[in-house]
């Protein structure tokens, strides 16, 4: 076999064989498919697409490349979720203990944040104490005790996605749906859960921007998942406005607890009610979603799913106390109003800016490895439809300290919003649900 070939035949618009794919993903990680070689199968791909059958196949060279976590030992059905990332997307931290607690097993492995979206671990960091590196053997007890661990993403995990991923980022190659499907669930796969749920944003701050793309995505993935025998649903959601209020590691770990109170924004309880269903359903723990929506609206209720995110802080190293008491948690020294010029209705909330916003302050990495500041970040005073009078406050910035980068939040989170005489209508936080059966789109 040579690598040249099957570039020639995916070029020509060709169906690869799954010996095919193996081939050249194997190669790849050895060194003895050249990277240029590689860019030029990626561009095929991007100009002539895969079959579900050759996504499912190139996804699962690349989950067997490194680390695969066998979850066997821990009983009942273990089902993972994941987000294709957002701005104030603190779901997983909501999502997590809520599943668990209706007796779906949870051992997660999560991400840190890059540009304007944060990443699990960083917002976990923000407890005090809080660790997320765990040994194997204390990840799989501690879900086996719990119900539920996170821990950071092996360095192992998917190695040839890793490599991949970066040589599509210089190659323009990374707009391809069956190569980011695959990049997705190759770690997800490799990372051992016996069922996914997706949450695919869509909308401005998101990586997919329109509705039909996020759906084309999240077809691709729960084809992968029907094909490797991994039960995948996929819900799109709403990324236009940021989710809930807080954008930044200790302000949304605030949030996320307010929100295991039932006392949370609405917008980001319903979506964590709707991801944690489909993870009940997927997990066997109730028949349908309308079985399962009560009864984790009995856990959030109840206060069990706010005891099961105690254990899980506490199970990490982490300050507990936090729970009851949120002062706790770092804080920013300084926090500065930025205020409607005028009087209207909102219009437009930029999540990217917003993002980005939180990101010069210190709350994300504008590089890979940077540090960054769990305290700081912004909070939202309006949604969209919200009314504001003059003078009144769209938002709270966060801050570490003034001068160049509180001035750039400031600019960059005025432009995020946008008010009119009218109020608009705002579209449905859930658009669409796809399931095995098929696309569904919700709430139209
Ligand atoms: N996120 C991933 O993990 N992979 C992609 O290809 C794109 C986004």
């Amino acid at each position: 076999m040579r690598a040249v070939d099957i570039i020639r035949k995916k070029r020509d618009g060709g169906e690869l064989a799954a010996s095919e794919i193996a081939f050249l993903i194997d190669g790849y990680c050895r060194g003895d498919v050249p990277d240029y070689q590689m860019s030029a199968f990626a561009m095929a791909v991007l100009f002539r697409g895969m079959t579900a059958e050759e996504t499912a196949e190139l996804t699962l060279a690349m989950a067997r490349s490194g680390e695969q976590l066998d979850l066997s030992d821990i009983p009942g059905i273990k089902v993972d979720k994941h987000s294709t990332g957002g701005v104030g997307d603190k779901t997983t931290l909501v999502v997590a203990p809520l599943a668990a607690a209706a007796g779906v097993p949870v051992a997660k492995m999560s991400g840190r944040g890059l540009g304007h979206t944060g990443g699990t671990i960083d917002k976990l960091e923000s407890i005090p104490g809080f660790r997320t590196e765990l040994a194997p053997e204390a990840f799989f007890r501690q879900v086996r005790e719990i119900g539920l661990a996170v821990a950071g993403q092996s360095g192992d995990l998917a190695p040839a996605d890793k490599k991949l991923y970066a040589l599509r980022d210089v190659t323009a190659t990374v707009e391809s749906i069956p190569l980011i499907a695959s990049s997705v669930m190759s770690k997800k796969i490799a990372s051992g859960a016996d069922a996914i749920v997706l949450d695919v944003k869509t909308g401005g701050g998101a990586f997919m921007k329109t509705l039909e793309d996020a759906e084309r995505l999240a077809e691709a993935m729960v084809a992968i998942g029907r094909l490797v025998g991994r039960n995948t649903a996929a819900v799109i959601s709403d990324m236009d406005q940021p989710l809930g209020r807080a954008i930044g590691n200790a302000l949304e770990v605030r949030e996320a607890i307010a929100a295991l109170r039932g006392e949370g924004p609405e917008d980001l309880t319903r979506l964590c009610l709707t991801l944690a269903a489909h993870m009940a359903v997927l997990g066997g723990k109730a028949a349908s979603l309308d079985e399962a929506v009560p009864l984790l609206e009995r856990k959030l209720a109840s206060g069990e799913a706010l005891e099961k995110f105690r254990a899980f802080v506490a199970a990490q190293g982490g300050d507990p106390a936090i729970v009851d008491e949120p002062d706790r948690l770092p804080a920013a020294p300084r926090r500065i109003p930025l205020a409607a010029e005028r009087a209207g209705y909102v219009r437009r909330i930029d999540a990217e800016k917003l993002g980005l916003a939180a990101m010069v302050l210190g709350a994300g990495r504008a590089v890979k490895d940077a540090p960054i500041d769990h305290a700081v970040g912004v909070v939202l005073a309006v949604k969209l439809g919200d009314r504001v009078e003059a003078g009144e406050p769209l938002a709270e910035l966060h801050a570490a300290g003034g001068g160049s980068a509180k001035a750039e939040a400031l600019r960059l989170a005025a432009e995020a919003f946008e008010l009119g005489g009218e109020p608009t209508a705002s579209r449905p936080l859930i658009l669409s649900v796809v399931t095995a059966d098929g696309v569904r789109r919700t709430e139209a």
